[in-house]
């Protein structure tokens, strides 16, 4: 198109824009930067990504947050348990990357709650608990233990427990926020958070069938039992807060499923976790706490938080505090 007849063109449609804007046209209703609830909600994901912040930070550099970026701790106590992974190069650079791109997270959650940030809660990230969500996941007691930090495929097969949480964690936040600048934050975080889970679905995706050593279990089997025992604890999380039984939903799918959950029912690969119609699958903060305290309950912590998440939503069901 020539310049002019681009600017005729623009003219025209300014006009017409003109034309159909109403001179009086009524303001639209303003929606507050944020209301209380979109405050405690997005400061229930910070208990997230201090988690996977300290899991990426130590994993490639041997140090957290408290070397990274003191300012952001609060004064929280240091995790317990991080330690250097013995990580292939390329391993170390992506794992690398994403524990500083948690770090703007936090931050960027901190300067938009203001006074209801809190420091960081104690987390346990230790070989131990570990160990144990994945002897649970497998049924089983591996001998010897399962240990994230042995290699890369150990490495990204627990990494593979944690972006995606927080990704269902923001999908199921999302309709509940109401001003501009919640919203905006948990889209830009939710954005970022998806593409960790993506990157982490596809290294382990183009390995699914190489062994996880010494166990003799496939990469893809290792995921399909990791976000079964995620469905499974979401679940009994949600039965004893109701109290009574309520339908087993699957929010939560490994590298391979049965047809029947692949895309448009066509595939038994799941290169991503996601609903009859591809979209992502969204949890509640409930939900959430019933699996990152691996007790299926949001009242009983444990798992990566001994002493519980803080914010007013997790202290609902548990006060921040003692063992
Ligand atoms: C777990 O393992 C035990 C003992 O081998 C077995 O009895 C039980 O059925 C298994 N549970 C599941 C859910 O596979």
């Amino acid at each position: 198109m020539s310049k002019k007849n681009a600017a005729v063109l623009s003219a025209v449609l300014l006009l017409l824009l003109q034309v159909q804007t109403p001179a009086a046209e009524v303001e639209p209703p303003r929606t507050p930067d944020s209301t209380p609830r979109d405050i405690d909600l997005t400061a229930f994901a910070l208990n997230l990504e201090y988690l996977e912040a300290e899991f990426f930070l130590f994993a490639a550099y041997g140090y957290g947050l408290d070397k990274q970026a003191p300012y952001l701790t609060g004064g929280g106590p240091p995790p317990i348990g991080g330690q250097k992974a013995n990580l292939d190069p390329v391993v170390r650079d992506i794992v690398g990357q994403m524990g500083l791109q948690e770090v703007g997270h936090i931050r960027a959650i901190k300067r938009s709650i203001g006074p209801a940030a809190f420091p960081r809660p104690k987390l346990d990230i230790s070989k131990a608990t570990w160990a144990k969500i994945v002897d649970t996941a497998l049924n089983t007691t591996l001998e010897p233990q399962f240990d994230p930090y042995a290699n890369s495929i150990n490495y990204m097969l627990a990494s593979y427990a944690i972006p995606y949480v927080g990704l269902t964690g923001y999908v199921g936040a999302n309709p509940q926020l109401v001003g501009k600048a919640a919203k905006k934050l948990v889209a830009g975080l939710l954005g970022v958070e998806s593409g960790q889970d993506a990157i982490i679905r596809t290294w382990l995706y183009e390995r699914k069938d190489e062994k996880v050593e010494p166990y003799g279990v496939t990469v893809a089997l290792a995921t399909d039992a990791i976000s079964k025992l995620r469905n499974d604890l979401d679940h009994q999380g949600l039965t004893v807060l109701k109290k009574g039984p309520v339908p087993y939903v699957i929010d939560d799918e490994g590298l391979t499923v049965p047809r029947s959950l692949g895309a448009e029912k066509a595939t038994t690969g799941n290169i991503l976790s996601a609903d009859a119609d591809s979209l992502a699958y969204g949890r509640t903060p409930e939900q959430i706490l019933s699996i990152i305290y691996s007790s299926g309950d949001p009242r009983k912590p444990g798992g990566f938080y001994p002493a519980g998440a803080r914010g007013n939503i997790a202290e609902t069901y548990h006060k921040y505090g003692p063992e």
